[in-house]
């Protein structure tokens, strides 16, 4: 609620011209702003606030747990990312430009992947109410491997018991450990 009340101070003050043109100014505005009729409740605002932080905290979460684990194991699958993060962005932050270029894929496709199976894979959903957060989602995701693949090197640590378990999302019982092993000498 601090974060809204100082979208609303900073119009008020004049600060601002208006609440924020991101998500959390839109709602501010169908909460503040519009005719009373469709005025938004705070009561919603707070849920739809919940709804994304859940909807977007615990699936990359999960989505980075995974493919972190499976880079890990699969060592050749993981130079190769790195080549391809290295040849777009060099040391560099990655940027848009490189982000789009930047392909997520299975070997020989996702319908190979599937048996040609339509239904075995559809992350985001289908119709309609597929995933609003799929692109934000994407381009966090590649954002986060490709600094971590521009910095170290990531093995399996003994230490991990492979144990998934759902709660809401597949997530491992016990966590992932890991190894980080920086690719410059400068730790
Ligand atoms: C790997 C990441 C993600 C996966 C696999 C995923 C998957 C899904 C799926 C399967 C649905 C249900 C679609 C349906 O009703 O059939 C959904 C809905 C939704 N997702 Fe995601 N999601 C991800 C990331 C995010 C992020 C980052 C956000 C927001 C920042 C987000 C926000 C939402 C919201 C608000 C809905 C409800 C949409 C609606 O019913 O209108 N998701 N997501």
């Amino acid at each position: 609620m601090k974060i809204v009340k100082r979208r609303e101070d900073e119009v008020v003050n004049g600060e601002a011209d208006s609440f924020g043109r991101d998500f959390l100014g839109l709602l501010v505005h169908a909460y503040r702003d519009l005719g009373e009729k469709n005025r938004l409740s705070l009561e919603d605002l707070v849920d739809e606030c919940k709804t994304f932080y859940l909807a977007g905290q615990e699936t990359v979460n999960s989505l980075l747990a995974w493919t972190i684990l499976l880079l890990a194991i699969h060592g050749h699958w993981q130079e190769k990312e790195r080549r391809e993060v290295i040849q777009i962005f060099g040391n560099q932050n990655p940027h848009v430009e490189g982000i789009a270029k930047l392909k997520t894929r299975f070997t020989e496709g996702i319908a190979r992947a599937t048996k040609y199976n339509s239904a075995a894979y559809f992350p985001f959903g289908l119709g309609p109410r597929s995933c609003v957060g799929m692109t934000f989602a994407t381009t966090e995701t590649k954002i986060v491997l490709s600094m971590i693949l521009q910095r170290y090197t990531i093995t399996l640590s003994p230490a991990y018991v492979h144990s998934p378990m759902t709660i809401i999302t597949l997530q491992p019982q016990h966590g992932i450990q890991i190894t980080l092993e920086s690719l410059h000498n400068d730790a």
